[in-house]
């Protein structure tokens, strides 16, 4: 069953705490990412905490293997459950954060959602499935699971000696804005191509009943079909687009 993490993405404490109020109960698995952490630090990490919650620091951390091996550390001692790192930090460098001990779970960044193919042009890249794949292997047997699109699950598929866990951000239920994000799915296709975590932000802090959106998403993962009660109310009109036809 695919889990849906909640991207907190505020810039405080007493918005994020008004978010967790309203969720408590249907979300118990929240991301804390550059936003917040910049804002709020380890006070954010610990606000889910004491809302009984779990806490995937999303800090994209890319620098030398020392340092982000020292980062690492420091993200387990706040108790995190899992931290994001971009593989394009090189082997040295996820070797660097496997070896941390009573460390938190480590989620590979692959090619970000908001990247299309006209964006890679100038780097040669052959196709972005490719290039998710090769980074994707670089990091097997070092890092617990994989940030990628929905777009590129089937990869994983085949050819890993162990499923890894794979998350899935740049997800849009249909009818919701797709902002800047280019490889989208709708929780449905995430939860069919095999997701095991989808993060969602916008869709769910832009509408006006944050918990209303919520159960319409899990319906969704869980049926595997979008949910009738679908209504993304709030999202001003003129500036919706469907998820549909928007990957790239
Ligand atoms: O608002 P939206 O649903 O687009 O938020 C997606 C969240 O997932 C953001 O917090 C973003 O930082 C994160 N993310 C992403 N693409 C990645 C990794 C993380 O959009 N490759």
């Amino acid at each position: 069953m695919t889990e849906l993490i909640v991207a907190l993405d505020v810039s405080s404490l007493s918005e994020a705490e008004r978010i967790l109020g309203e969720l408590k109960g249907q979300v118990s698995f929240y991301k804390v990412g550059l936003r917040l952490f910049t804002a709020e630090g380890k006070n954010a990490v610990e606000l889910v905490q004491k809302f009984g919650g779990k806490v995937f620091l999303d800090l994209k951390m890319m620098d030398i293997p020392q340092t982000v091996g020292d980062a690492i550390l420091e993200a387990g001692k706040l108790g995190a459950y899992s931290v994001s790192l971009y593989l394009w930090g090189g082997i040295r460098m996820l070797e660097a954060a496997s070896r941390v001990q009573n460390r938190p779970k480590l989620w590979g960044v692959t090619v970000l959602t908001s990247l299309g193919d006209e964006d890679l042009k100038s780097f040669d890249v052959r196709d972005i499935k490719n290039l998710v794949k090769d980074l994707a292997h670089m990091g097997e047997g070092l890092l617990d699971g994989y940030v990628c699109s929905g777009q590129e699950l089937q990869v994983f598929q085949n050819g890993f000696k162990k499923k890894p866990t794979l998350i899935v951000p740049g997800v849009r239920p249909a009818g919701s804005p797709i902002g800047d994000q280019k490889r989208v799915v709708t929780p449905a296709e995430a939860a069919k191509q095999g997701a095991d975590f989808i993060v969602v932000g916008r869709p769910i802090l832009a509408t006006a009943e944050p918990a209303k959106m919520v159960d319409s998403i899990l319906h969704e993962l869980k049926s595997g079909s979008v949910a009738s009660t679908l209504d993304p109310s709030g999202v001003p009109a003129g500036t919706r687009s469907t998820a549909k036809g928007a990957g790239g």
